[in-house]
């Protein structure tokens, strides 16, 4: 969507390094993961349209899925070339408080060859991985305590992730 992507565009210049682990113990580690992000607020007037959307989610996972959903929490994520984030779980498995990831691509003109894509690691058949192009527009949901990984990319690619969450703010 065309507000989102000018949305991002704007708030380029606050993106900084990605942290990974727990709240109370980030670290920087570029062999990891190497893209930069920006937290949003999910009151932000310019991002109600987004938020709505995820609302109705959140709406879905605990009247149909019943899914203990409490809070979101949402960033902003920007790779440029040769950047990635390696195999890992958003939520080690049966701890933490991620439930679901949400990710929502803005990358108009991606094409084959241009990499990035989000690989999703399913349990039960380790060698049939789900691969995901970030193509403008998508919106995919995935489980949080599933392995994933994003491929090196050749080319910028900006997105959205919202992880729902069993906890309160
Ligand atoms: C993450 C993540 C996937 C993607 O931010 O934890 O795995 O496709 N993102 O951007
Ligand atoms: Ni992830």
């Amino acid at each position: 969507m065309d507000a989102l992507l000018n949305y991002f565009n704007i708030r380029k210049t606050e993106l900084k390094p990605a942290a990974i682990g727990p709240r109370s113990n980030k670290v920087v580690n570029l062999e990891l993961r190497s893209d930069a992000i920006l937290w949003l607020e999910e009151d932000d007037p310019e991002l109600n349209f987004y938020f709505k959307l995820i609302q109705s989610i959140t709406d879905i996972l605990k009247r149909d899925l019943f899914l203990p959903i409490r809070q979101t929490e949402t960033q902003m994520a920007y790779y440029t070339k040769d950047q990635f984030y390696d195999r890992h779980r958003d939520r080690h498995f049966h701890s933490g408080h991620r439930w679901v990831t949400a990710v929502y691509y803005l990358n108009q003109n991606w094409s084959k060859g241009h990499g990035g894509e989000l690989v999703i690691y399913k349990d039960l058949e380790p060698n049939a991985p789900v691969i995901i192009e970030p193509i403008s527009n998508r919106l995919v949901l995935f489980l949080s305590e599933l392995e994933h990984e994003v491929k090196v990319t050749n080319v910028t690619r900006k997105s959205f992730t919202t992880w729902f969450r069993d906890d309160i703010k």
